[in-house]
């Protein structure tokens, strides 16, 4: 057997963190009140680690980088019909990816439209101001229902799926999460995770807080303060 270095470091802190982050705003936002400004700062970290995780789908270790699990359609219908090959039991699988991208956008669609967001009592998201009244009720309204519910679903649907590779697959994908490694039977490269590609993840972190920063900022006139 071989032991696979799966998911590097700034990819495993990237989900936990990301996890976390998305209980604490559906948590946040059903108490409401005071709450909201926590709704706003996990959101705002939320699209950090999304813009971190984009940039790390180029430069990261071999099995985050896209390229390593970016398949067509035949190969989902081979993996479906049992073809799996070797390096689907290391990174995502043909089915995982569609999880993953599925995952990333409904994320992005979330933050993108609470940006611009209103509950109309005591929170408004920091670029409503920017914007036409129409726009902020169609953001709200989508924030609200469809991208909710979207998300939630896919949540749910991707713990599930963990849970049965686990039972049913006896293929255990929450380990590799959690401390990195995969033991496999095929000689796979395993992904870079040094002390210098850890670094350079935590200053790609701190540039896309930055810039999550300053599009917070653009929506700030004198009159609306923080
Ligand atoms: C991925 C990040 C986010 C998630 C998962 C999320 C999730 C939610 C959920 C589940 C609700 C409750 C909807 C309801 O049932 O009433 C909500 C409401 C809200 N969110 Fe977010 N949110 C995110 C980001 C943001 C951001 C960045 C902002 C703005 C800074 C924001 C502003 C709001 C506002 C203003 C409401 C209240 C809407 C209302 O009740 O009228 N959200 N969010
Ligand atoms: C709100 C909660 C969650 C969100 C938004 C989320 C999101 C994601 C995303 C985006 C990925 C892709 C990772 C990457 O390539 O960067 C992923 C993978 C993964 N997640 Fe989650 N996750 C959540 C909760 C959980 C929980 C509770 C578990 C544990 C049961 C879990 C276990 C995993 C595992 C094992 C993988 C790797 C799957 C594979 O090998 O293909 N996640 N998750």
């Amino acid at each position: 057997m071989h032991t696979i270095r799966v998911w590097d470091l700034p990819t495993r802190l990237f989900h936990w963190a990301l996890a976390l982050c998305v209980i604490g705003l559906v948590v946040t936002a059903n108490v409401g009140g005071s709450w909201m400004i926590w709704h706003g700062r996990l959101g705002y970290t939320v699209l950090s680690l999304l813009l971190f995780r984009i940039v790390w789908g180029f430069v990261g270790g071999h099995w985050s980088r896209f390229s390593s699990f970016l398949y067509g359609p035949s190969a989902v219908l081979a993996y479906l019909r049992g073809n799996a090959r070797p390096e689907h039991r290391v990174g995502h699988n043909p089915l995982g990816m569609l999880s993953v991208f599925a995952l990333l956008v409904v994320l992005l669609l979330q933050v993108s439209t609470g940006l611009f967001a209103d509950d109309e009592i005591a929170f408004t998201g920091p670029l409503a101001s920017l914007v036409s009244g129409d726009t902020v009720s169609q953001a709200t309204r989508y924030h609200k229902s469809v991208g909710k519910l979207l998300l939630i679903a896919l949540v749910v649907l991707h713990v599930l799926a963990i849970l049965v590779y686990k039972w049913i697959k006896k293929d255990n994908l929450l380990g590799a999460m959690v401390l990195g490694d995969k033991q496999v039977a095929t000689p796979l490269p395993s992904a870079r995770d040094s002390a210098s590609s850890r670094l350079l993840a935590l200053l790609i972190w701190a540039v896309c807080a930055a810039a999550v920063y300053w599009v917070v900022g653009l929506g700030q006139t004198p009159s609306s303060g923080g």
